[in-house]
């Protein structure tokens, strides 16, 4: 059987780091405080920024919580970012997606500090993660790097495949993956022969957003696969863009959906809230 990566317990040694830090911190009189906007009432958005704001209590961040209506405008949104960005006392900036479609998600983005921007979605932060400046970088393929480190699981000199090429996920992990020396190459829907690029790979990291799509056949034997993916399936389970039983009898490693990479976005936000005091911009 092969290694099941196990995200919630690396996830919760990561916050366990994180609260030791902000502890050493409160000592210093140095208080960390993430401010959370939420618009409208989405019903998945309404969970994962409740479960944000309990990862803030438990490591010791301050959070301020911002509910703004369904309806409110883009010129309201963009003037309660630029008071947090004039805020002496918030650290971190973090506007839940998706946005309603009378806003403008790329300008309600760019809007916020690049010092503030604990998502890693500032083009500074993402053009600073392409020339290997010090930024913060998007937390969900920062998470999965944690996952793999974590592991004992080498990158350099591997063959890293990546499905999907998303701004949050496909591109940055591909950066990481190249920063941590690995030998990579991107897949995505118009890719001529997927299951060519994807049998080359050591380390398979799948975010295509299509329930169970990668099966036995696109996965080389002793390969680790990385399942970005979430979807809720038959009978109400959840499952990830990775086959899993049809999977995992081939690879040397991988991650379960749920308990698999999903618990590591929320610790490495609180990583990249923790690590704002330190980052210099
Ligand atoms: N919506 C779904 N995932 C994310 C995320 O990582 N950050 C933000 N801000 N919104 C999201």
């Amino acid at each position: 059987m092969p290694q099941i990566i196990d995200g919630k317990a690396i996830s919760a040694q990561v916050k366990e780091e994180l609260k030791e830090k902000v502890a050493k911190y409160k000592e210093q009189g140095i208080e960390i405080t993430l401010a959370v906007i939420q618009v409208g009432s989405d019903p998945a958005s309404c969970v994962y920024v409740n479960n944000k704001k309990k990862g803030c209590e438990f490591v010791g961040i301050r959070s301020l919580s911002y509910e703004l209506p369904e309806e409110t405008n883009q010129e309201e949104l963009l003037s309660l970012i630029d008071e947090l960005n004039n805020r002496q006392d918030v650290n971190g900036i973090l506007v839940q997606l998706p946005l309603p479609k009378q806003i403008d998600e790329e300008v309600i983005l760019n809007r916020i500090s690049p010092a503030k921007d604990v998502d890693g979605f500032h083009p500074m932060n993402v053009g600073a993660l392409c020339i290997g400046k010090p930024g913060f970088v998007s937390c969900t393929p920062y998470g999965v790097i944690q996952l793999l480190k974590r592991s004992g699981i080498e990158i350099a000199g591997k063959e890293c495949v990546v499905i999907g090429r998303s701004n949050i996920v496909g591109k940055p992990m591909a950066q990481l993956l190249l920063k941590e020396n690995g030998t990579v190459t991107i897949a995505h829907s118009k890719t001529a022969d997927l299951k060519e690029v994807t049998k080359r790979a050591d380390i398979l990291v799948v975010a295509i957003g299509k329930p169970k799509m990668i099966t036995a056949e696109y996965v080389k034997e002793g390969a680790v696969v990385i399942d970005v993916g979430i979807h809720r399936g038959e009978n109400n389970k959840l499952c990830g863009d990775v086959d899993f039983d049809d999977v995992a009898p081939k690879c040397a490693a991988i991650t379960p959906v749920p308990g698999g990479v999903g618990p590591m976005t929320i610790a490495m936000l609180l990583y990249n809230c923790v690590s704002s005091v330190e980052l210099e911009f």
